[in-house]
């Protein structure tokens, strides 16, 4: 098994590009060099602090990558509001977030705008992190695995076994996404195994190669149960993210 485990803070829309400074220098004061062998970690502030992070991670040499939130799949144009994703490659982001329940729920993004979306990434050697799940009434009609199968056949759509391999998919069931409440570890990792076994059926091995992550109400107390399942490769973390000292917690989930 080659995986390694990936932990990624959400910043969503909050910090300023010096918050955003501050938050990535005090976060790597908290870590030991030594926690990015057991796990990579990716910090994925808003469009306006990524330059100024690049900057800090690079002229001090840390080790974390450089996440964005979104993405536009057109390499340039007019698309008032929009950023290309060579835009952001040209800053080594290294993640790309896609296909967010805020983004679908709150700004309509559709499953094939998401497809379109994926590909674009991947195309600039960037690493998509889709993210599928369900709401409270999915869930509560037993319609949990439909819609996570459906979204990643449709938002993974004619990518070969390859770029299947590289990107990445967050599980974050909507229900659990700041509002508190996690999943059970054993309900996360039997969807999380549930999108494996798609992949598998659908691309073949290189389905061990691709880490699944659980996102929604990640915190240092379940974020241990939740690695120790085998399916599951990390975390999409949102609230928990914005402290230094809780999201360093979160990272050195063993200790
Ligand atoms: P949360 O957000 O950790 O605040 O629940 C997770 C996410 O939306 O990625």
């Amino acid at each position: 098994m080659t995986r390694k485990n990936l932990i990624v803070g959400n910043w969503k829309m909050h910090a300023t590009h010096l918050e955003a400074i501050q938050m990535t220098q005090k976060l790597h004061y908290r870590l030991d060099p030594k926690d990015f062998d057991r796990v990579d970690v990716g910090l994925a502030p808003p469009f306006t602090a990524l330059r100024s992070v690049q900057t800090v991670i690079e002229a001090d040499h840390m080790q974390f990558s450089l996440g964005a939130q979104n993405v536009h799949w057109e390499e340039k144009g007019a698309f008032t509001g929009e950023i290309a994703p060579g835009m952001l490659a040209k800053l080594n982001v290294r993640y790309v977030i896609v296909g967010h329940s805020e983004r679908r729920q709150i700004f309509g993004e559709t499953d094939e705008w998401i497809a379109k979306k994926v590909k674009a990434v991947l195309a600039h050697d960037m690493i998509p992190i889709l993210c599928v799940g369900e709401t409270l009434d999915e869930r509560e009609a037993g319609g949990a695995m439909e819609k996570v199968e459906r979204q990643v056949l449709a938002d993974f759509e004619g990518l070969s076994a390859d770029q299947v391999g590289t990107a990445t998919i967050a599980y974050e069931p909507i229900w659990a996404i700041g509002t508190g409440r996690t999943a059970k570890p054993e309900d996360a990792q039997e969807v999380i195994g549930f999108i494996r076994d798609l992949l598998r059926r659908k691309w073949g091995d290189v389905a061990e190669e691709t880490r699944i992550l659980y996102g929604g109400s990640v915190n240092p107390g379940n974020i241990a149960a939740i690695m120790a399942k085998k399916d599951i490769d990390g975390a999409l973390v949102g609230g928990a993210s914005l402290d230094p000292d809780t999201f360093a917690s979160v990272v050195r989930y063993w200790i």
